[in-house]
């Protein structure tokens, strides 16, 4: 499915290089092409930005709890 239909840009794309680091809309207008014409898809694209982003949060934070790190050498 395309996000950017103006740039042939689909949501597949955007999230791999959202995933790879990109976290702006500007980003993605110099890394794909996205919103660089009609724009009507910069609302829809920031939007996956934020989406991805809390997600990564999110996973980051649930994985903390539930495996937290401990040394080897630690004795617990
Ligand atoms: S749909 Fe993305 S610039 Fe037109």
């Amino acid at each position: 499915m395309y996000l950017c239909i103006c740039s042939g840009v689909t949501h597949a794309q955007a999230r791999k290089a959202i995933e790879k680091g990109v976290v702006s809309l500007a980003g993605l207008q110099n890394r794909l092409g996205v919103a660089i014409n009609c724009g009507s898809c910069a609302g829809r694209a920031e939007a996956m930005i934020e989406q991805i982003q809390s997600s990564d949060r999110r996973n980051y934070s649930l994985a903390g709890a539930v495996r937290p790190f401990v040394p080897a050498s630690s004795p617990l």
